[in-house]
C-alpha cells in the first residue's frame, strides 16, 4: 500500500474506530486468523499440527525467522541461546528490592526494562547480526527472570539451570528445582507445557503484540518493547485472565458449584462480573487453541493421576454457555485461557504466575512482529484522534475561579 498516496486520496480524513475492532494497523506474514471458521496458522502452518508435532523452540525459530529450521539451524539457535542466558548479579539485587508479594508479571516487565542497563548495545539493531544478538539475548535471559520471579516468591535461592536440558525443561529446571535434590521431570509435564507454550506463542494484532510494536516503532529497544507488553498481558480481559479463570472457578466451587448462579451474574448488565475466560475480539464460532487445551487438561490430569473438580465446573460452564441465547447469540465460547489454568495447577504452577507462563509463551510472537515492524521499516505508531473536548476559553486567575 502506497501510504502517501492513501493520505492523499482520504483528503486528511480520520476514522473513528474505538478498540480498533475494523482497523487493521499494518500487514503482516507472520499469523493468519480466520475468527469465524477458527482457525489459526504460524507462518502457514495449523496450529492443531504444531502443538502436535513441533517443539517450542522450532516454533520460536519459526515464528521469528519465517520458516522451520534444519536440525543444524535449530542446534545453533539453541546453544546461541544457551551462552547468552547468564543474567547480571546486580539483576539479582534489583529483584531483592521488590517485596515477596509483588506480582510477577510488575517484577518481569521492570526486570526486561533493567536487561537494557546491563546489555546497553542490544538497542543498536540495524544490522541482521545486532539484531539476531538482541533477540537470542530476549530469549535466553527472560526464561531465567521468569523462574527467579517464581523462585523469590517461593523463598528458593537463584540460580541458573542446566544447560545440556532442552529449552522448556532447563525453564522447568529453573523454576522448581530445590538445593540439596536431585532433579527429575515427568516427560508428560514437559510436553504438557510444550504444548501449552507453543498455543500462546504468537496471535497476531492483540493488545500485548500491538503495544510491542507501537512502543518499537518509536525505535525503542526490543527489551523496552517487550517490557511494554508484558505490562498490557497483564490486565484481566487479556493474559490476566488465565488467573482470573481459576480464581472464578474456584470462587465457584467455594459457593457450593451453582454455575447458573454465576451464568446469570455475567448475563446482568448492572452486575460488573463477566465469565472469565469467555469471549473473544476476533473468533466467533470457538478458539482452536481452546479445542487442543480442553483435550490436553484432560489428558495430562489423567496422566498425573490428578483429580481437580474445578475440571467439572469448567465443563458444567461451558455446556451451559453453549445452551444459553446470551452467550450463543453474542457468540461466547471458552477462549485459550479457559482451561489453560487447570493445567499449570496440575503441573504444579502457582497461580499468579500463570500470566507470567503466558508472556513466556507469547515472547516468539512478540519478538517476530517487533522484528517485522523493524524490518519494513514501518512509522511511528502515531493515531489520531476526534476532539471532544471544550473551545477556546480565557484564562482565569485562580482568585477569580
Ligand atoms: N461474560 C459475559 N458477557 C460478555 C463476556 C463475558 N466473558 N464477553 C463479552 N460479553 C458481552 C458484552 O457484555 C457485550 O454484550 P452487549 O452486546 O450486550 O453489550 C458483548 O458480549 C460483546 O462484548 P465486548 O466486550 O464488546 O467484546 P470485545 O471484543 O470488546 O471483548 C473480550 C472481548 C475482552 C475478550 C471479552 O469477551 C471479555 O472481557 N472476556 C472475558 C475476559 C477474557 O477471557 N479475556 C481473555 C481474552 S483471550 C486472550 O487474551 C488470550
Amino acid at each position: 500500500i502506497d501510504i502517501k498516496a492513501l493520505r492523499g486520496a482520504t483528503g486528511g480524513v480520520t476514522t473513528l474506530d474505538p478498540g480498533y475492532k475494523n482497523t487493521g494497523s499494518c500487514e503482516s506474514a507472520i499469523t493468519f486468523l480466520n475468527g469465524e471458521e477458527g482457525i489459526l496458522r504460524y507462518r502457514g502452518y495449523s496450529i492443531e499440527e504444531l502443538a502436535d508435532k513441533a517443539d517450542f523452540l522450532e516454533v520460536a525459530y519459526l515464528l521469528i525467522f519465517g520458516e522451520l529450521p534444519t536440525k543444524e539451524e535449530l542446534a545453533k539457535f539453541h546453544s546461541d541461546i544457551r551462552e547468552q542466558s547468564h543474567v547480571d548479579d546486580d539483576v539479582k539485587k534489583i529483584l531483592d528490592g521488590f517485596p515477596k508479594s509483588a506480582h510477577p508479571m510488575g517484577v518481569l516487565s521492570s526486570l526486561t526494562s533493567a536487561l537494557v542497563a546491563f546489555n546497553p548495545s542490544s538497542v543498536n539493531v540495524d544490522s541482521e547480526e545486532e539484531m539476531y544478538n538482541a533477540i537470542v539475548r530476549m530469549l535466553a535471559k527472560f526464561p531465567v527472570l521468569t523462574a527467579w520471579a517464581h523462585r523469590k516468591r517461593a523463598g528458593l535461592p537463584l540460580d541458573y539451570g542446566d544447560d545440556s536440558l532442552g529449552y522448556v525443561e532447563n525453564f522447568h529446571k529453573m523454576m522448581f528445582h530445590k538445593p540439596n535434590q536431585n532433579y527429575s521431570v515427568d516427560k508428560k509435564v514437559v510436553d504438557a507445557l510444550d504444548k501449552l507454550l507453543i498455543l500462546h506463542a504468537d496471535h497476531e494484532q492483540n493488545c500485548s503484540t500491538s503495544t510491542v510494536r507501537i512502543v518499537g516503532s518509536s525505535h525503542a529497544g526490543l527489551f523496552v518493547s517487550i517490557s511494554a507488553g508484558i505490562n498490557a498481558l497483564w490486565g484481566p480481559l487479556h493474559g490476566g485472565a488465565n488467573q482470573a479463570v481459576i480464581e472464578m472457578l474456584e470462587a465457584i466451587k467455594e459457593d457450593g458449584g451453582d454455575t447458573h448462579k454465576f451464568m446469570n451474574k455475567a448475563k446482568d448488565k448492572e452486575d460488573p462480573f463477566r465469565l472469565m475466560g469467555f469471549g473473544h475480539r476476533v473468533y466467533k464460532n470457538f478458539d482452536p487453541r481452546a479445542k487442543i487445551i480442553k483435550k490436553s487438561a484432560d489428558e495430562v490430569l489423567t496422566a498425573l493421576g490428578i483429580e481437580d473438580p474445578v475440571l467439572d465446573i469448567a465443563k458444567g460452564l461451558e455446556k451451559e454457555a453453549l445452551e444459553d441465547s446470551y452467550f450463543v447469540d453474542r457468540k461466547l465460547y471458552p477462549n485459550v485461557d479457559f482451561y489453560s489454568g487447570i493445567i499449570y495447577r496440575a503441573l504444579g504452577i502457582p497461580v499468579e504466575m500463570f500470566t507470567p507462563m503466558f508472556a513466556l509463551g507469547r515472547l516468539p510472537g512478540w519478538i517476530a512482529q517487533w522484528k517485522e515492524m523493524r524490518q519494513r521499516k514501518e512509522p511511528i505508531g502515531r493515531p489520531r484522534q476526534v476532539y471532544i473536548g471544550e473551545n477556546l476559553r480565557s484564562f482565569k486567575p485562580v482568585e477569580k475561579r
